[in-house]
């Protein structure tokens, strides 16, 4: 069973600017709810116990959003507002599930996973990029079906346009049906006559344990930072497993300042 969710959140958001020169891009809200809060509900909607935050010093006020008792408990005895009430009462309910790790120089999603070695139990862990919200259909939930089925690593994955193919990790794949397929290696963010298919990898993964030696030994990659795409190549290459979800939700790009507005657009027409 899959119930811990590690969650990278000390990346400095440069895609953002000048939004995130004072705000954290997590907390940024669409449709009124903060980005990071999509991201909890899938989680706990597929059964997710506890996460861990990965933030930096300069990210400290996500860890204030969830802790901030003082102006809540002084709000409520004033107003006697239900709307104020029921969201303190969600925001405690998240925190319970939550441990804070510190990432303070910016070195990669790899590093970051490699921070909260000392709380991750099971063979297997989930790790959710904030960026990337996927609404419609729970894939987090399908990912978990997938691993439990093949018993085995899962990258959630769904297909581009091919000139865009140098903004993300890309696959190649092996045996494909209408929902999955078999990863034979990864690349991160080819040039477009190096992308060996148009299957790019959205920020989900459920992932061994073990990645953890394999990142450990890894050199620094593209933009000097240690990517869990290159802590995945080797243990392909080392034969472990790992399988593709072609995701049936709805994705949405949040991670630049384009994509963030139109999601927001998005959400809004899906709530209609
Ligand atoms: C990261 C990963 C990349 C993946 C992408 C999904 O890139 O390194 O493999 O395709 O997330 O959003 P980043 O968005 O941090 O540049």
């Amino acid at each position: 069973m899959i119930k811990q969710a590690i969650i990278p959140l000390a990346g400095l958001g440069t895609r953002m600017l000048p939004l995130t020169s004072i705000f954290p891009k997590e907390l940024l809200p669409i449709h009124g709810k903060p980005n990071l809060e999509y991201i909890l509900e899938e989680c706990i909607d597929a059964g997710v116990r506890q996460f861990i935050f990965i933030i930096s010093n300069k990210k400290k006020s996500i860890k204030k959003y969830f802790f901030n008792d003082k102006l809540y408990l002084q709000i409520i005895k004033k107003k006697k507002d239900l709307r104020i009430t029921k969201e303190f009462k969600k925001l405690k309910k998240y925190r319970n599930r939550i441990k804070f790790v510190y990432q303070n120089q910016p070195k990669g999603t790899g590093d970051a996973i490699l921070k909260c070695k000392k709380y991750i139990k099971g063979k297997y862990f989930l790790v959710l990029l904030p960026d990337d919200l996927i609404i419609k259909k729970n894939c987090t939930k399908e990912m978990i079906k997938l691993h439990n089925k093949m018993n085995c690593s899962v990258i959630a994955t769904k297909s581009v346009k091919k000139k865009d193919v140098s903004r993300w990790g890309i696959l190649s794949l092996k045996n494909k049906n209408k929902n999955y397929f078999k990863i034979t290696d990864v690349i991160e963010k080819p040039k477009t006559k190096e992308a060996p298919s148009n299957y790019a990898i959205i920020g989900r993964y459920i992932l061994p344990k073990l990645i953890l030696r394999k990142i450990k030994e890894l050199k620094p990659g593209q933009g000097n930072e240690i990517h869990i795409t290159d802590a995945i190549k080797s243990l392909i290459k080392e034969k472990e497993p790992f399988y593709g979800n072609i995701f049936k939700g709805k994705y949405l790009d949040c991670g630049t300042l384009n994509g963030y507005i139109n999601s927001g657009i998005k959400i809004s027409r899906e709530k209609k």
